[in-house]
């Protein structure tokens, strides 16, 4: 019996193919569906109960349309505010994306950390758990940036960032006090890895990243340990509202083995 139901991502945009990317490489034969809420997008300017009424509500409709086996929050945006409302409402196992601090803890030397996420996700209580949990003895410096966010989107509709752009939108992390003596960030939204040669050029020094993406793909693979697969079938992607910045995407969603694509 081979069982056809996928691994849905969800994010607001493209963020979600840093998480896709690391899960597809371990389990190469699972049914992916990738889904960006672009009529919702971006998810980081917005409130929390927007959040937290949107995602639950919208990952319903999904879950009853596509039948996944698991789905990915592929998103810290919508995990910090509200992976406990979905977990409530679904009955689908569901694996969340929070921000790396424990491990980045874990490598610093320093023990100052940069946590780089959107603005609606640095200033969550779950992150002030985190930093109180698993980093207590670290100055944790944090910085939301819209601006990244939009980067990232435009790199994989191929338009690369400049240099000097990514180092603008660090600027309000890099003036904080103690910034100097980071040794590890944090990418605290899963649209940075995606500009990561950028960041790591902008920053410069011995500034390392880290985000949750191998993690989440090790929980995905024992999460579904023992489970069927079917036969090779192609990845799709779903927007929730086509726009030309969407249809852009076609060839980089391509190279993330997601060749259909529709709109919800
Ligand atoms: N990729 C998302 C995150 O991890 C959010 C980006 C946005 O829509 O602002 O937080």
């Amino acid at each position: 019996m081979t069982d056809s139901r996928p691994i849905l991502f969800f994010d607001s945009g493209v963020g979600g193919l840093s998480v896709l990317a690391p899960t597809a490489r371990l389990l190469p034969q699972a049914p992916l569906v990738y889904v960006a809420d672009s009529a919702g997008f971006p998810y980081g300017t917005r409130s929390e109960a927007e959040i937290a009424a949107r995602v639950p509500a919208l990952l319903g409709r999904l879950a009853e349309r596509y039948d996944p086996r698991l789905i990915v929050i592929a998103c810290n945006t919508a995990s910090t505010i509200a992976l406990q409302h979905v977990r409530a409402a679904l009955d689908v196992p569901i694996v969340g994306t929070v921000p790396a601090i424990k491990p980045a803890a874990e490598r610093s030397r320093t023990r100052v950390i940069g946590v780089l996420g959107t603005d609606a996700t640095v200033r969550q209580p779950y992150v002030d758990d985190l930093a109180a949990r698993f980093a207590a003895d670290c100055t944790v410096i944090r910085h939301g940036s819209a601006e990244l966010v939009e980067l990232a989107e435009a790199a994989l509709g191929g338009e690369r960032p400049s240099i000097a752009t990514v180092r603008d939108a660090l600027a309000g992390l890099l003036s904080q006090d103690r910034a100097g003596e980071i040794d590890v960030i944090v990418n605290a939204c899963t649209h940075f890895p995606l500009i990561q040669d950028a960041l790591e050029s902008a920053i410069g020094g011995k500034v390392s990243f880290i985000d949750g993406g191998a993690g989440i793909a090790r929980r995905v693979a024992y999460l579904t340990a023992g489970q069927q697969w079917p036969e090779p079938i192609s990845g799709r992607a779903v927007f929730t509202a086509r726009s030309a910045r969407t249809d852009k995407l076609a060839p980089a969603l391509a190279r993330f083995g997601l060749v259909e694509v529709e709109t919800l």
